[in-house]
């Protein structure tokens, strides 16, 4: 543990971001790091020289004696580790822990030394419970569609005669678009996933971005929007642009459906440079802005928006859309920020950097 280069041990128990207790063959404690010490509120002074299951009292899910339960000094000879496991300190306090029982000989001596890390839980418990929230978030926006393409076509076998040729199509037009809802939103899952564990993978290629807007503009105005609600400006010295193109439609397409069915008034759609700030160099990518005359977002509300789920008080949308512009934009090395445009709506810009082919 000493000889470090000026005479220091090359590591110290206190760096330790995690807690850390040793114990000797007889148990009494010989290291009990601050970040444990922490945890436990306890003295790390105090604790060294006195029993490991006095200074670290653990209890299961059950509330047992978690030290009693395993016994490492005279539990199974064969056993030299604990995997990592829940449980709780004295003060009620979630901590996870792993051991490690270091015996002499190696294989099925006497415990000579144990070594107990021991991590804290919140971070995990919170996880747990944000997965949960997604679960029930999840069932609930798929039930809602599928209970009224149940209700419709229930109605409809039980009582085809019944209906007139209208009616029967208001019906199926219901159902049909409650189908496509639960179709986007199995996407809309499947990409945030993507998202999470760092699988989205980017494919790029040379992509005109003002072309890439212009056809963003055309898909609304043939889902019916009309052609002036739109307007493009391109600045001009726009970098070759390597991204991938259907990420890049789809953050246009995210974009432009919340400026027209959140925002309002004219949807105004800037292509520019961005400059790397270093004279000479070039610029460093291209920024997009979406902005829209509506009510815009509140600037207390502003960090939400890119949340999952997370959608304002008109509803129809599931509020995974921005959450995932948000990804898409990162996934290419870029960054996305929220402000209030000038003409009072909201505006939404992303920067790229102009990016290198995939084989570079
Ligand atoms: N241009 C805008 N003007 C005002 N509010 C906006 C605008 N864009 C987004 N918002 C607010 O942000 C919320 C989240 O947007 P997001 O795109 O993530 O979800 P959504 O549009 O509700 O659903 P989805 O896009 O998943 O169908 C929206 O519900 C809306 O309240
Ligand atoms: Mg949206």
């Amino acid at each position: 543990m000493d000889g470090g280069p000026c005479g220091e041990r090359p590591y110290d128990p206190d760096d330790l971001p995690d807690g850390l207790l040793v114990a000797d063959h007889a148990g009494k404690v010989t290291v009990f790091n601050t970040a444990l010490a922490r945890l436990c509120g306890a003295d790390p002074a105090a604790a060294l020289g006195k029993d490991f299951r006095d200074v670290l009292p653990l209890r299961d899910a059950d509330g047992r004696d978690w030290w009693k339960c395993t016994d490492p000094y005279h539990g199974l000879r064969t056993r030299v580790r604990q995997p990592e496991r829940c449980l709780w300190l004295a003060d009620g306090s979630e901590v996870m822990v792993t051991a490690r029982y270091v015996r002499e000989p190696r294989r099925g001596g006497d415990v000579v030394r144990l070594v107990v890390g021991v991590r804290d839980g919140s971070a995990r418990a919170r996880q747990e419970r944000d997965r949960a929230d997604l679960v029930s978030t999840v069932a609930h926006e798929l039930r809602s569609p599928l209970t009224s393409v149940k209700g419709f076509t229930a109605t409809l076998l039980a009582r085809w005669a019944r209906f007139n040729d209208d009616q029967k199509l208001v019906m199926l037009e219901t159902v049909n678009a409650d189908a496509d809802r639960v179709t986007r939103l199995i996407s809309e899952l499947l990409d945030v996933s993507r998202i999470e564990s760092g699988r989205l993978e980017v494919h790029r290629q040379v992509v005109d971005l003002a072309a890439a807007a212009r056809r963003a503009v055309a898909g609304r105005v043939a889902a019916g929007d009309p052609e002036d609600r739109f307007r493009l400006t391109v600045g001009e010295g726009l970098p070759e642009m390597w991204l991938d193109p259907d990420k890049i439609d789809q953050i246009l397409g995210n974009l432009l459906e919340n400026a027209v069915r959140h925002g309002a008034g004219t949807v105004t759609i800037v292509v520019e440079p961005v400059s790397s700030g270093v004279t000479d160099a070039g610029p460093w990518g291209a920024a997009v802005s979406v902005s829209d005359e509506g009510e815009g977002i509140a600037p207390e509300l502003a960090p939400r928006v890119f949340r999952q789920f997370w959608r304002g008080k008109r509803r129809g949308g599931t509020g995974l859309g921005l959450y995932i512009v948000k990804g898409l934009v990162e996934a290419h090395g870029g960054t996305i920020t929220i402000q209030r445009a000038r003409q009072g709506g909201a505006e939404f810009r992303f920067s790229l950097p102009a990016g290198t082919p995939d084989f570079a």
